[in-house]
């Protein structure tokens, strides 16, 4: 070593060194997500006299406790808790929904959370995560969970589910993904879940694309990519909008009477979607009452009943004259028509939009 070296300008250089590289290491530690809670009530906020009989009523714990019941989760993520609404999800609402995208849109716009976790009913989970899908406009996961049993259950099944639902939303790999449904250690694209059982804890399913990945220690695997537009991709703009155009359902079976369309017709219903038999089949009083439905100026869908397989532009006795809705089961298909809605009634046009999202 040079007998004239003075060791302190290096001694200061390592110093110097180590606390730049400290600062960024302190710098560069993942500071937890911000992750906001939106409660609306359903089975994972239920509760029983006892754990293990199967009646409950849903809707009872508030946000704090579903919460409480969860303190694995406070080290994933800083929580925000905000009870939207406390009810069971067969009873969820047009105004609720437009206050769920209204509260995600503001916390996204304002940077106020990383990504959305919403608890709810899962009888029309698919429902609010589709629609949402098609109209929250920011790349920030927001994931929906429940449960299958009440949170008074042996074994109840929502803890792990929020859990679970948090470590998505916290993950880097759920950004720009589309809103998802976490249930029972596996995640869906919003686009084609389903509810496939009444009471088992595996209830969700995507009948024709399986489930978008699975969860395992509090990380996400993606087994395929969501091919659909969603989110930020979507051209649905609910700013100002406070009604959506009225859009039922109706239901084809052996012999089905067509008095519903004439009674939805009167109501001014503005779209119908038809869950058909089959390849989105119907009967003739049927065919007879959708093309007076048209007349009127009605929007009318063929969806069909059946799980899988969906409806292309294929018909059997009658032409097809109806945009069909190809991998969209009819909740789906009403919720993509009901936004169509808000943009034209030409059907060349709502064809298209059953073609992309
Ligand atoms: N009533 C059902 C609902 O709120 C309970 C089902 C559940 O949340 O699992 O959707």
């Amino acid at each position: 070593m040079n007998k004239n070296h003075n060791p302190k300008p290096m001694l200061k250089y390592l110093m110097a060194t180590l606390i730049l590289f400290a600062s960024l290491l302190s710098f560069g530690q993942t500071q937890k997500p911000v992750i906001a809670i939106l409660a609306t009530g359903g089975t994972i906020a239920g509760s029983a006299q006892s754990s293990v009989q199967a009646s409950y009523n849903p809707g009872i714990l508030s946000v704090e406790q579903i919460i409480s019941s969860v303190p694995a989760v406070n080290e994933i993520a800083t929580l925000e808790a905000i009870q939207v609404c406390n009810i069971s999800s067969q009873n969820m609402e047009e105004q609720i929904w437009l206050q769920l995208w209204k509260t995600i849109d503001s916390l996204f716009a304002n940077k106020l959370c990383d990504g959305v976790v919403i608890t709810h009913g899962t009888d029309t989970m698919e429902e609010t995560a589709y629609f949402l899908n098609l109209t929250v406009r920011h790349p920030n996961p927001v994931v929906l969970t429940g449960s299958m049993r009440p949170a008074s259950a042996l074994s109840a099944d929502g803890p792990f589910n929020l859990y679970n639902a948090v470590a998505l939303a916290s993950s880097k790999e759920a950004y720009g993904k589309g809103v998802m449904v976490a249930m029972n250690d596996l995640f869906f694209c919003a686009n084609d879940v389903t509810k496939s059982h009444t009471t088992n804890t595996a209830a969700f399913t995507c009948p024709n694309y399986g489930p978008l990945g699975q969860m395992r220690d509090g990380k996400p695997s993606f087994f395929r990519e969501n091919l659909f537009i969603h989110t930020t991709r979507s051209q649905f703009e609910l700013k100002g909008v406070d009604k959506l155009p009225g859009t039922e359902i109706l239901y084809a079976y052996a012999f089905a009477s067509d008095l519903p369309f004439y009674s939805l017709i009167e109501q001014g219903t503005k779209g119908i979607v038809i869950a058909g038999a089959g390849h989105g089949n119907y009967n003739r009083p049927f065919a007879t009452a959708m093309e007076h439905a048209s007349k009127k100026g009605i929007v009318v869908v063929r969806s069909t009943r059946i799980p899988s397989g969906g409806v292309d532009k294929a018909a059997e006795e009658y032409n097809s004259i109806f945009p069909v809705s190809y991998n969209k089961n009819p909740q789906k298909a009403r919720i993509l028509l009901m936004l169509a809605l808000t943009q034209t009634k030409d059907t060349k046009k709502i064809q298209e939009f059953f073609e992309k999202y």
